[in-house]
């Protein structure tokens, strides 16, 4: 008799054990110590943040990394200021100029032309109308003017800003530099490299010194 107690009571203990298991849930945890992390989970809901939830909005006025604000607005005064003062930070090597080619071949010429005289494919198909050439004597069009307009666009030229990055449109301006040189006859800047055997003069001594301050 006393047996058939103890067998029952084992019964009941292992039988109300087993049946918390539920294979739809997850199962109760000993010590979750090491499970449950203290700090909040990633995309975690808590009620601690705003809106209950821990992946916030970036603070106001955060930036990618990499990628640098502009901060001429888009008027008639601003216009006016990166065209009197905006000027290209890169150097005007060979290379730049090849890339700004490239691109240039890709998101302008069929509008202004390869060579930059205004007349591309679509202004020759009647597309687009207005389509100035480079050498402009009204327009005057500057490093500044030109960074601008891929910027923001104008009038029926759309904006160049999510096409291309910050570099590359410096890349492109360049580019159109050039090719307004060559509508004008002119020579296009080319910025020389500091020179490997260079001539032992006082000049010489402060462009290695900028060379080496630049690096
Ligand atoms: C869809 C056709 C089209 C494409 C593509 C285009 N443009 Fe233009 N662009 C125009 C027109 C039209 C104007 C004249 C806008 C106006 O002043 O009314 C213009 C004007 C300009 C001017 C002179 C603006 C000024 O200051 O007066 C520059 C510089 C220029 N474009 C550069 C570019 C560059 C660089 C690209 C390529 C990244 C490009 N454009 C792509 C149509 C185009």
């Amino acid at each position: 008799m006393k047996n058939t107690i103890k067998i029952l009571a084992l019964a009941v203990v292992i039988i109300s054990v087993v049946s918390c298991q539920k294979d739809s849930k997850p199962n109760y945890q000993y010590m979750p110590n090491m499970y449950e992390p203290l700090s909040y989970e990633t995309y975690g809901e808590y009620a601690v943040f705003p809106g209950g939830q821990e992946a916030m909005l970036p603070a106001e006025g955060s930036i990618p990394r990499g990628w640098m604000p502009y901060d001429i607005e888009n008027s008639n005064e601003g216009y006016k200021q990166a065209k009197d003062s905006l000027k290209n930070p890169i150097k005007y090597t060979k290379e730049n100029e090849e890339t700004g080619k490239a691109l240039y071949d890709i998101y302008c010429a069929v509008c202004h032309g390869a060579k930059g005289d205004g007349k591309g494919i679509l202004v020759k198909r009647e597309k687009i109308l207005g389509v100035p050439s480079y050498d402009d004597v009204g327009r005057a069009i500057t490093e500044g003017s030109i960074y601008h307009v891929m910027y923001y666009g104008i009038n029926s030229m759309g904006s160049y800003a999510s096409q291309t990055s910050e570099h590359e449109r410096w890349q492109i301006v360049q580019y159109v530099e050039k090719l307004k040189a060559d509508l004008e006859g002119k020579a296009p800047r080319i910025d020389t490299e500091v020179a490997v055997v260079a001539p032992k003069t006082e000049e010489h001594h402060e462009s290695t010194e900028e060379h080496s301050n630049a690096h």
